[in-house]
Order: structure tokens, then C-alpha cells, then sequence
């Protein structure tokens, strides 16, 4: 088959050497991209009067006739023909005639493919902050139900101090909320168009940047030819971005893991989203959070391969740059699939109220309620503290917790302690009581879910 860009070589490539050079195995992803892309180039080509109204309708109508069977999944691919581009281009011109060859006039495969990826980024970031927005919604309707259901905290994987549930869940809607915005800066960044760059210099044709990029519904266009066709810093962004997510994700995963064992007890998740042992009989698995947690691997590693991909490039393109697309692929996959799987795992989940709060009676998580009621009663904290210390070896010596002494018991250790210790001590008290702003107290949770709301209807505006 003769090459496109033939001109200039004697001897045509080994088979091989085709192989590892071509693209097209995995750019055709970008098929629906690379139409889109051309029919707004070709558009801007006719309305410069560089291509005759007709040449380009022309065009235009086998632009569209590749779509449709794109969208059919009626296209087959070269690897002679390397990559998305000179693919559909030859396909043109087979549907076409001669003509087809007209579309590429003042373009570049460099331009045409940042384009590509940027109107491929910028569907998929909305998808993700989308799906990011229902898991939150997800987090949101559990909390609400969980505002009075009281567990433990934990500081070193230590039980810490008795909190809400909710307030347990909506730490992550916060950290979702801010991944959330971390995208939507990254879309500011990837809405702009790299077309009519060119190789890396523009071009001798009097194009009109500004209307193709309208088309595309960019916001504007990038400054420089050479740094529109050669960064990747949108890319990078996007899978800082969704490494942060993923980090996030994975540590959820671990606390549900953690959670649904049965050493915890705490959920329970719902059979579609566990699965069986093939020996065990008795085993139900977490398996989806742990794919999930592990899958951040992948996800951190396409983000330092781009990062070295880049790092020691000269302007502009080179094509080491053909290597930024598979990971680019791979992190959105994986991080819609998780977002998806999270959202229904957390929904369909099991709650074990009983075991949350049963276990806030048997430790000495309230201790610091001790410790705050001796200096509410004028002791400095650093001695209430040592005089709590003290009654918790007591107790362990004796075999029980701080709720189970005695007033007399207390009031050896302090004449400040009284009757209504009983009450401080209590769990549900502990974190009524602390009303602080953003702390666990069931009015600030309540206050938190009520903002928390708020942030979710906006985003559905901004996303339309
Ligand atoms: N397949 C190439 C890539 O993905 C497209 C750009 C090729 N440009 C070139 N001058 N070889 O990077």
C-alpha cells in the first residue's frame, strides 16, 4: 500500500516496523473525535474561501458518512495506514474521489491530534463529574439517614472518639467535592482549541482559528502553534486529577473493607457486589473495593509515565508523543468504572447500626469526655488529662471501662466528679456535644448536609 507521506522514501518499511510505529490499534478510539474535528476544519476551510463551497460540502457529506458507520462499528482499520488519521483520510478519499485529499490543506497530524484529545478529554471529564456528583448524592442520602448513628473514631487505627456515621461518610463527600473542582479547573485547560497550529509554525493559509474553534464549542484557542501541538500538560492535569480521585477512592475501599470483616462487623455489602470463595464455603468478599483500591495503581502509573514520556522533549512534536494516549484511555475507563461500582456499592450497602453504637460502650473512647469535664470544672487539662490516664489503668486493672466505676470510685480520683458524669460519659452525648464548627455534633452534620446540598445543585447546572 502506498504511504500517504511517500514521496520522500525509496524503500518501504518492514511489516514490522509498521507495527510498532502504528497507532491505530488504539487511536481509533478517537475515531468520533477525529470526524468531529475535520468536518469544523473543513467548515473553517470553506468559509475562508481556501476550498470552493462545493469541494467542501462535498467533503462534508463524506465526513458524515463516515460517522454514521463509525457509530455502527462498520469501519475496519489499517495498520498500514498507522493511525486514526490517515485512516479515515484514505477512507475519504476511497468514498470520495481525489477531493478527499483537499481536507488536510493548512492542518497537520500535530494539530489534528491535540484537537482530538482535547474533544475526547473534555466529553470524558464531564462524564466523570457527573458520575462524581451522583456518588456524593449516594453519600449524601446515606448520611442523611445516619446523622444519630454513632461509631467509633479512630486516630492510628485506635479507637479515637465516638462520632456520626454521617460525619464519617461526608469527610469523603468533601474530598469528592474537591476532586470535583479539580476537574472542572482541568476542563478550563483542555477547552481550548490546538487547530490551525499546524506542524508547529501555522500556516500559509489565511485560516480562521477562532471559527473552527467555535465550532467545536472551544472557549479559545491556544497562543502559541508550537506549545498547542506539543504540551500535554491537559493531560497531565487530568490524570493528576483522577490520581488524587483514585487515592481518595482507595482509601474508602480500605475502610469498607475493613468495615464488612468480621472482626468489624460494621456493613454489610450487598451480594452483587462480593463475591464467593471456590473453596470457602463461608467467605463473601469485597472484591470490588479491592479492585478498586488496587486499580489506583494503574492510575498513579499512567501518570508518571506521561510525566517521564514528556520530560526530556524538545520542541515541538516528537513522536514519543503517540505514547500519551493509552493511559490517557486506561485512567478514564478506570476511574468511570469505579465511580460507577462505588456509587452501587455504597447505596446497596448494609448498615449495622447496633454494632456501630455497641461498640462505642466498650472501650474508652469517652475519655476525653472525663478529661473535658475535669477542666470545664476549672483543672488545667494537662492534669485532668494525667488523672483520666490514671482511672483508665484503674479500670483496666479491674477489668472494666470508665461508664462502670462507681461516683465513690470517681470522686477518689477527683472531688469535682458528680453524678452527671454518667451522662457525659454516654456516647451519644459525646458527640452531641461536639457542636464545634465542622465537628461531629449532630447540628453540625446536619448544618454540613445542608450546605453539602447546595454544592450538588450548582454542579448540575455547571455540567449542562
Ligand atoms: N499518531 C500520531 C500521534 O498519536 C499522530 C501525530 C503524528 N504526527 C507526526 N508528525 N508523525 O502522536
Amino acid at each position: 500500500m502506498k504511504k500517504l507521506w511517500g514521496g520522500r522514501f525509496t524503500k518501504s518499511a518492514e511489516e514490522w516496523v509498521d507495527e510498532f510505529g502504528a497507532s491505530i490499534s488504539f487511536d481509533q478510539e478517537l475515531v468520533l473525535e477525529d470526524i468531529e474535528g475535520s468536518v469544523a476544519h473543513v467548515a473553517m476551510l470553506s468559509k475562508t474561501g481556501i476550498l470552493t463551497e462545493e469541494e467542501a460540502e462535498k467533503i462534508k457529506t463524506g465526513l458524515l458518512q463516515l460517522k454514521s458507520k463509525a457509530e455502527k462499528e462498520e469501519l475496519s482499520f489499517s495498520v498500514k495506514l498507522e493511525d486514526i488519521h490517515l485512516n479515515l483520510e484514505s477512507m475519504l478519499t476511497d468514498l470520495i474521489g481525489p477531493v478527499g485529499g483537499k481536507l488536510h490543506t493548512g492542518r497537520s497530524r500535530n494539530d489534528q491530534i491535540a484537537t482530538d484529545m482535547h474533544l475526547y478529554l473534555r466529553k470524558q471529564v464531564k462524564v466523570i463529574v457527573t458520575l462524581l456528583n451522583e456518588l456524593q448524592t449516594v453519600l449524601l442520602e446515606k448520611a442523611e439517614r445516619h446523622i444519630e448513628t454513632v461509631m467509633p473514631g479512630y486516630t492510628h487505627l485506635q479507637r479515637a472518639q465516638p462520632i456520626s456515621f454521617a460525619h464519617h461518610l461526608m469527610a469523603y463527600f468533601w474530598m469528592f467535592e474537591r476532586d470535583k473542582q479539580r476537574y472542572q479547573e482541568n476542563l478550563k485547560r483542555i477547552n481550548i482549541s490546538p487547530l490551525g497550529a499546524g506542524a508547529l509554525a501555522g500556516t500559509t493559509f489565511p485560516i480562521d482559528r477562532f471559527y473552527s474553534a467555535e465550532l467545536m464549542d472551544f472557549e479559545g484557542i491556544y497562543e502559541n502553534s508550537m506549545d498547542a501541538v506539543s504540551d500535554r500538560d491537559f493531560i497531565i492535569e487530568f490524570l493528576s486529577t483522577s490520581s488524587i480521585l483514585m487515592m481518595h477512592l482507595s482509601r474508602f475501599s480500605e475502610e469498607i473493607i475493613l468495615w464488612s470483616s468480621q472482626e468489624f462487623k460494621f456493613i454489610e455489602l450487598d451480594d452483587s457486589y462480593s463475591t464467593g470463595s471456590s473453596i470457602m464455603p463461608q467467605k463473601k468478599n469485597p472484591d470490588m473495593a479491592e479492585l478498586i483500591r488496587g486499580k489506583t495503581g494503574r492510575v498513579y502509573g499512567n501518570l508518571m509515565g506521561l510525566l517521564t514520556i514528556l520530560k526530556g522533549l524538545p520542541l515541538a512534536y516528537n513522536k514519543d508523543m503517540q505514547e500519551d494516549k493509552e493511559g490517557m484511555f486506561d485512567t478514564v475507563k478506570t476511574v468511570i468504572g469505579s465511580l460507577r461500582i462505588f456509587a452501587g456499592m455504597i447505596a446497596t450497602m448494609k448498615v449495622n447500626t447496633n454494632v456501630m453504637e455497641e461498640s462505642t460502650k466498650n472501650d474508652f473512647s469517652n475519655a476525653t469526655e472525663l478529661a473535658d469535664y475535669l477542666s470545664n470544672k476549672g483543672m488545667p487539662f494537662r492534669e485532668a488529662h494525667e488523672v483520666v490516664g490514671k482511672l483508665v489503668l484503674y479500670c483496666v486493672n479491674k477489668g472494666c471501662y470508665l461508664q462502670n466505676l462507681s461516683l465513690a470510685e470517681f470522686r477518689e480520683a477527683s472531688e469535682l466528679f458528680e453524678e452527671d458524669i454518667y451522662h457525659v460519659l454516654n456516647p451519644k452525648t459525646a458527640v452531641q456535644r461536639r457542636n464545634s464548627a465542622g465537628g461531629t455534633g449532630f447540628k453540625q452534620v446536619e448544618l454540613a448536609i445542608n450546605k453539602a446540598k447546595l454544592c450538588l445543585n450548582e454542579i448540575k447546572e455547571s455540567v449542562k
